[in-house]
């Protein structure tokens, strides 16, 4: 029982829907095989905050992602009301300053700050038109130092990136994958997937699934499997 226990904590379920009505009925149907929720830009201007304070209430655990960046002041003060709703994970875009100054803001919230490296849509070529010299691998490797120094709780990386980012930021902090896919899944249109078993060799530490369990038919059966294919890994 522990051992699923720890599991659950360490599959995230992206609430990838239009309205809180949708988010509702998914939560519902999953009941307690899930108690890790992901809410997003979709659903975070449309009503998520509050969705995201019952979802607290409720005993589970939420993860915004909202990708912060902005000045020092405007980044601390965001953090700070982030960490008033009671949620346990908040992503930052990886750049120094924005990061040193989430992590001062967040002391003692219990919020896990997670630097997002590099958007995983971004090759060298978006990178050199975005005026950036250094190419992806080289950007993700910086970026997950930095993280590291300015005190985050963890990075996101696409699942193949996972055991060489792991290497960088060391065994505690979490690194997080998005791009999971079960053996035999559609890929939709992400283009760096792994099976969950695999994300989990590499050193992730959770897995945000969405479509695989949002859009199936059975949203239990699909999350169950994908809890099954973690276990045995
Ligand atoms: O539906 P799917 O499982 O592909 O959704 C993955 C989730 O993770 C989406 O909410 C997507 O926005 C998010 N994400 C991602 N790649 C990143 C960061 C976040 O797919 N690099």
């Amino acid at each position: 029982m522990a051992v699923q226990n720890e599991l659950r904590d360490r599959l995230i379920v992206g609430l990838d829907v239009p309205g809180i009505a949708e988010a509702e009925r998914v939560v519902e149907t999953l009941g307690d095989t899930v108690g890790f929720y992901k809410i997003g830009y979709q659903l975070a201007y449309a009503g998520g905050f509050e969705l995201a304070r019952d979802l607290v209430k409720d005993g589970k655990k939420v993860f915004l992602d909202l990708k912060l960046l902005d000045i020092d002041n405007t980044v601390a003060k965001g953090v700070e009301s982030v960490a008033r709703l009671g949620v346990n994970m908040l992503t930052i875009h990886a750049y120094p300053k924005a990061m040193r100054a989430a992590v001062e803001a967040a002391k003692g919230s219990g919020v896990c700050l997670l630097g997002v490296t590099v958007l995983t849509s971004m090759d060298d070529a978006d990178l050199r038109e975005a005026g950036y010299a250094e190419g992806a691998a080289a950007l993700t490797a910086r970026r997950a130092g930095q993280a590291r120094e300015a005190g985050m709780g963890g990075i996101v990386c696409a699942a193949p990136e996972a055991s060489r980012l792991r290497g960088i930021v060391g065994p505690d902090l979490a690194v997080v994958t998005p791009g999971i896919r079960p053996a035999g899944a559609d890929a939709g249109d992400q283009k760096r997937i792994a099976t969950p078993a695999d994300a989990l060799r590499s050193g992730a530490s959770h897995l945000v699934v969405a479509r695989p369990v949002v859009a199936a038919a059975d949203h239990k059966g699909a999350a169950t499997a994908i809890l099954e294919e973690m276990a045995a890994a």
